[in-house]
């Protein structure tokens, strides 16, 4: 495939359905719209943009996608330029069958047994975020906060040093922000992560600890050491699936509360184990959720009627998903006690989220804590919400005013 780089990548999307662009400076706070305009037109939008990629908007075409492993490839699941380089990060790039055998390897670090221990040293570290913004009448709820939730769980579990949360962050914003459209910034990041892993692997192969990181230096796959450049792919994908995801919603979380003061208060009256507390934290993940994923078209197919050829790039639009109202009941209303709510913020099929555990306790968490010590605070409307488009969606900046 011939890829123009004179296409018009910088220019601002004429048409939604005829010329998408996750990266256009409208996705980050209008994502939501415009699926939901998308979808009254057509199941899904196209654009030559990154050579050709399509995206479906109803739960039908998503989840057909996800589910479908024989005609999608996770060799690439970024919408990116066609001649990106792609680099392994099982189980998340890799098919069936080797996908079994890397899932197997880390599933068990990410088990409710392994992680609801974590809950109480949690809330300690985030009653200490809130007390760092001593008598302060305002903060930036993205900065000071959310931020840094995610981070210091993915440290604790992976042995990373948290005092490197600044790199981590910045691989994060270049490798979302700039790489799908700049081959050069994706292999400077995957230098530069490659070389930091690797770095940390020698350590624990003469100082072994009982980390992740200890885990993947000894990993083994069918009974052989797995490939050097796979165990780098294993810390590259916790680090960069593990923290922006759940920033992201804990984010959105705040920023739907700060502006909502009758389900704010429900929350601020409710203990932690009330149900209200469950289907708050569901309904941020189903109306807000984050995360959007990619495939490889491999063969000539049709997804939701609309014929698709292969080496095109293929959006898995999760997030789009969860508004479709064939698939939810008054799908663009954010309803606090939503019962039945089978949301795909995860994904669905065999790449259904390692994590979900994870980020289910840090963004109960962190909601839960934030709500009870600051149950006045609100939006600062007078300043602007900065929104991360792309693959990860959420607020970067969140100006919020404490009233306390
Ligand atoms: C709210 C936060 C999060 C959201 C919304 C989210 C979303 C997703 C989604 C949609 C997928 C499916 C990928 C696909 O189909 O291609 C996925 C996979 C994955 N996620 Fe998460 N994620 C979150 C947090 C985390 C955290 C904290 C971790 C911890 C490291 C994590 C690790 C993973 C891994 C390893 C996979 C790959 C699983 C596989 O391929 O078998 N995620 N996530």
């Amino acid at each position: 495939m011939t890829y123009e780089t004179d296409q018009p990548d910088a220019l601002p999307v004429r048409d939604w359905t005829s010329d998408w662009d996750w990266l256009d400076p409208q996705w980050g706070s209008n994502a939501i719209d415009i699926w939901n305009e998308v979808r009254e037109k057509c199941p899904v939008a196209f654009t030559e943009r990154y050579g050709r990629a399509y995206m479906p908007v109803t739960m039908e075409g998503v989840a057909q996608v996800a589910r479908d492993t024989e005609n999608y490839s996770s060799e690439w699941v970024s919408v990116a330029r066609p001649d990106a380089p792609r680099s392994p990060a099982p189980p998340i790039t890799s098919d069936p069958p080797d996908h079994t055998e890397h899932r197997r390897l880390l599933l068990p670090s990410f088990s409710p047994q392994k992680i609801a221990p974590m809950e109480e040293e949690m809330r300690e570290f985030c009653r200490g975020l809130i007390a760092n913004l001593g008598d302060r009448e305002s903060a930036d709820a993205a900065v000071d906060y959310a931020q840094h939730i995610p981070v210091h769980g993915i440290c604790q579990l992976l042995g990373v040093p948290e005092d490197d949360a600044d790199l981590f962050r910045d691989w994060i914003f270049r490798n979302f922000q700039l790489a799908p459209k700049d081959n050069e910034v994706r292999l400077q990041v995957q230098k530069e992560m490659d070389a930091y892993i690797a770095k940390l692997l020698e350590i624990r192969a003469t100082e072994p600890e009982e980390d992740l990181l200890t885990l993947v230096t000894n990993a083994e796959i069918n009974g052989e050491p797995a490939p050097w450049n796979i165990k780098l792919g294993y810390v590259k994908l916790m680090i960069i699936a593990g923290i922006d995801t759940t920033w992201s919603a804990i984010g959105s979380g705040l920023w739907h509360f700060g502006r909502h003061p009758e389900q704010r208060a429900m929350l601020a009256a409710a203990d932690k184990d009330q149900m209200i507390w469950h289907t708050a934290v569901e309904e941020v993940l189903r109306y807000y959720a984050p995360v959007t994923m990619a495939r490889k078209v491999l063969s000539d197919t049709e997804v939701a009627g609309c014929p698709v050829h292969a080496g095109e790039q293929m959006l898995v639009t999760f997030p789009a998903a969860n508004h479709d109202p064939e698939a939810f009941e008054n799908a663009d209303e954010f309803q606090i006690d939503r019962a039945r709510n089978r949301h795909v913020a995860f994904g669905l099929g065999i790449h259904r989220c390692l994590g979900s555990n994870l980020a289910r306790l840090e963004l109960t968490v962190a909601l839960q804590e934030w709500i009870w010590a600051l149950p006045d605070y609100e939006l600062d409307t007078t300043r602007e919400t900065e929104w991360a488009n792309g693959q990860v969606r959420g607020p970067r900046v969140l100006p919020v005013r404490l009233n306390r």
